[in-house]
């Protein structure tokens, strides 16, 4: 019988149905029978893992288990002891999002290895299997001499079958997540972040990763030899690096896996592996666009610290807010209006207060003035990675925001890899890895605190997002990988093929605080960035974020209102997104539907190659007209022509169109698809 056949005979019948005492292997499919995983022992004992697709192999028999600092580890002398079955198709809906309606449809296994010797201590492994991809967990009882877990490293590995290519990130480096993501045979990654985006040979699409990561180190993956990864845990700040208490259960560690690049990005498969919406009513967190006292500062023409150049300003705070109230955007970011910014703020985090401003900024003013103008004021905690100096002050920092009507705080971890501050349960500061399990605790605790004051949370230099958004809806989005500012400070800016690069790496983790919008395309030293005007708007669409920065300058967008008006226009949360075309690191397409109407927009962006691309737009609504408002790149365009040579033109289509997309040599194009009323 082909394993095909077997599978579905054995979900088909035996669905929700525990199977006692077998040693065999225990088998799941998805729900479209493509892929197939299998769990297992050898002969020593050892637990593995493997999965097929289409009936050819994809993950080669994979090492399960763990290593602990206080007793021997899960390796060997286990057995395949026990197994269920299960399925579930569903919907749920996200309070805001890259779209409304998500489909949860997977089946799952749950197999319990148990020792043969000694005290037959035991653990499960949970599998779901969906149509694009694979989640499996550690699931550990509580049980006699295993109410504390010392853990040093899981043995977790992907041995990938097929050849594949990979883009990857360092991991463990001094620059976090902020590096660019290097393309090479998988045969050549060391130790790699997740998440890991590979191509096989034959053009499968594969995404390592995790979801749901609480109260445990981030997973970065080390290869062991040819295509074979093993999990690396951040290590903590003692030989454990994870320590929990039974019964525990660890993220899920996650395979997408499709036909193109595309079908990654379109995934769920990290939300539907997290928990549900923790807090009830989440009405206060507000996707929104926002501008800042923020780009000057990066750009050099004004400081975070006090002084004659400083940004945050009572003057200036208000004129930024009157630009914001004027241009329809909701929201304005404030950074360096706390004391602590002077001197080498890079490491003097214990130096910052999160509720005393500095003497030219009348925070009351500016909040007051932003409430009667209607706008919503972004809070700045910068902590220069001083966790634990941060979290004395943060309650107390969060009421202030509170009373004063600010909904939403982006904090910042500027500090090296490994130095990031912690406190021990001893009450000592450690130094720890930004996705240590000490600063996922930390995140835990601040977005818990922020919840409770109905402020949203977006952090910088964070931990990786494992989709924790679904849970906590004020987790609002985040960085994590190189953003505009390296196109503040000028070579090396961010290449042309970065954005297309993110669409299929980063931001399958979820939201991006990109800050895009820059529109006077000037480093600090006044070299020209690799990108164009048209490629900027875009970015809007391409790179998802439900907080939405206009990075530029007020002055730059004022000089330019006609492209100005797409970031206007443009909405932050989305009925639906597709994408419709793109390859890792060359190009990518995607639409979406607002919200809030009728009109769907869209994104193109590609490498240092110009390109035209076809799309349909069958995504459009049937019978509907749509009043396309193009902004595209001009004939001179290119990122190193005219960056900033844009055509802005009007047409009408519907969904039976087909529209060419030509994008300049690092260039892109944004459309606003306006629903037209039914003519009379
Ligand atoms: C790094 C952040 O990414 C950036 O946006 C911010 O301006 C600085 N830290 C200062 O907090
Ligand atoms: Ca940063």
């Amino acid at each position: 019988m082909s394993w095909r056949l077997f599978c579905c005979l054995v979900l088909t019948a035996l669905a929700g149905v525990a199977h006692a005492d077998s040693s065999s292997p225990a088998r799941i499919a998805s729900p479209d029978g493509r892929l197939q995983v299998e769990l297992s022992t050898d002969g020593e004992g050892r637990p593995s893992w493997r999965a097929e697709r289409d009936g050819h192999p994809l993950i080669a028999p994979s090492r399960l288990g763990m290593l602990f600092a206080d007793m021997p580890k899960f390796e060997r002398n286990l057995a395949l002891t026990a197994h269920t079955t299960g399925a579930h198709d569903g919907t749920w809906t996200q309070p805001w999002g890259e779209r409304h309606t998500v489909r949860d449809h997977h089946r799952e296994l749950r197999a319990t290895f148990t020792e043969q010797t000694g005290a037959q201590r035991r653990f499960d492994v949970v599998v779901r299997v969906f149509d694009d991809g694979i989640g499996f967990r550690y699931d550990i009882p509580r049980q006699p001499g295993l109410e504390r877990l010392e853990i040093v490293d899981e043995l977790t590995e992907f041995a990938v079958a097929p050849t594949a290519t990979a883009w990857w990130l360092p991991a463990l480096e001094w620059n976090r997540e902020e590096y660019l993501y290097a393309r090479t045979p998988l045969t050549e990654v060391g130790r790699v972040q997740t998440p890991i985006t590979l191509r096989t040979d034959e053009g499968t699409h594969l995404s390592l990763h995790e979801a749901a990561l609480v109260d445990y180190p981030a997973m970065n993956l080390a290869r062991v030899d040819g295509q074979r990864l093993r999990a690396d845990l951040t290590p903590g700040i003692s030989q454990a690096r994870a320590r929990v208490s039974t019964p525990f259960a660890t993220p899920w560690r996650v395979l997408l896996v499709t036909d193109t690049a595309t079908a990654l990005a379109d995934s769920s498969l990290i939300l539907n592996l997290n928990e549900p919406n923790a807090l009830d009513d989440v009405s206060w967190v507000r996707p929104m666009k926002y501008v800042g006292i923020w780009w000057e500062m990066h750009l050099g023409t004004k400081t975070w610290a006090s002084g004659p150049d400083h940004g945050a300003t009572t003057r200036h705070a208000i004129d930024t807010i009157d630009f914001a109230a004027e241009h329809g955007l909701e929201g304005v970011l404030i950074e360096g209006w706390n004391v602590g910014w002077d001197g080498d703020w890079f490491g003097n985090g214990e130096s910052f207060s999160f509720t005393e401003p500095y003497p030219d900024f009348d925070l009351e003013r500016v909040a007051a003035h932003a409430r009667e103008r209607g706008v919503q004021l972004i809070g700045h905690h910068e902590t220069s990675g001083h966790a634990a100096h941060y979290e004395e002050q943060m309650d107390d920092a969060f009421a202030l925001y509170e009373r004063l009507g600010v909904g939403a705080v982006k904090t910042g971890y500027v500090a090296d890899g490994g130095q990031a501050k912690v406190r021990d349960e001893a009450g000592h500061l450690r130094y720890a890895w930004h996705e240590s399990q000490a600063m996922v605790q930390h995140h835990d605790r601040v977005v818990r605190a922020a919840a409770r004051h109905r402020i949203a949370v977006n952090p910088h230099e964070p931990v990786k997002d494992t989709g924790l958004r679904r849970t906590w809806p004020n987790l609002i989005t985040r960085e994590g990988a190189r953003g505009m500012e390296y196109n503040a400070w000028g070579l090396p800016g961010n290449p042309p093929e970065h954005e297309a690069t993110l669409a299929f790496t980063r931001m399958l983790a979820g939201p991006m605080d990109f800050t895009p919008g820059v529109f006077a395309m000037r480093t600090r030293s006044g070299a020209p960035m690799a990108t164009t005007l048209a490629k900027q708007l875009a970015l809007y669409v391409v790179i998802y974020s439900p907080l939405q920065m206009a990075a530029d300058l007020p002055d730059h967008y004022r000089a330019n209102l006609p492209a100005f008006r797409f970031i206007q226009d443009v909405p932050v949360d989305w009925a639906d997104s597709r994408a419709l075309a793109g390859e890792v690191g060359e190009y990518a397409v995607f639409a979406r539907r607002d919200r809030h109407s009728e009109d769907w927009y869209l994104g193109a962006v590609t490498d240092a190659e110009a390109r035209t691309v076809e799309v349909a737009l069958d995504f459009l609504a049937p019978g509907q007209r749509y009043r396309a408002h193009v902004y595209r790149d001009g004939p001179g365009a290119g990122f190193d022509a005219d960056q900033t040579d844009i055509v802005i033109e009007q047409h009408d289509v519907d969904a039976g169109r087909t529209l060419s997309l030509a994008l300049a040599r690092g260039g892109g194009q944004a459309i606003r698809f306006e629903a037209l009323p039914d003519r009379p």
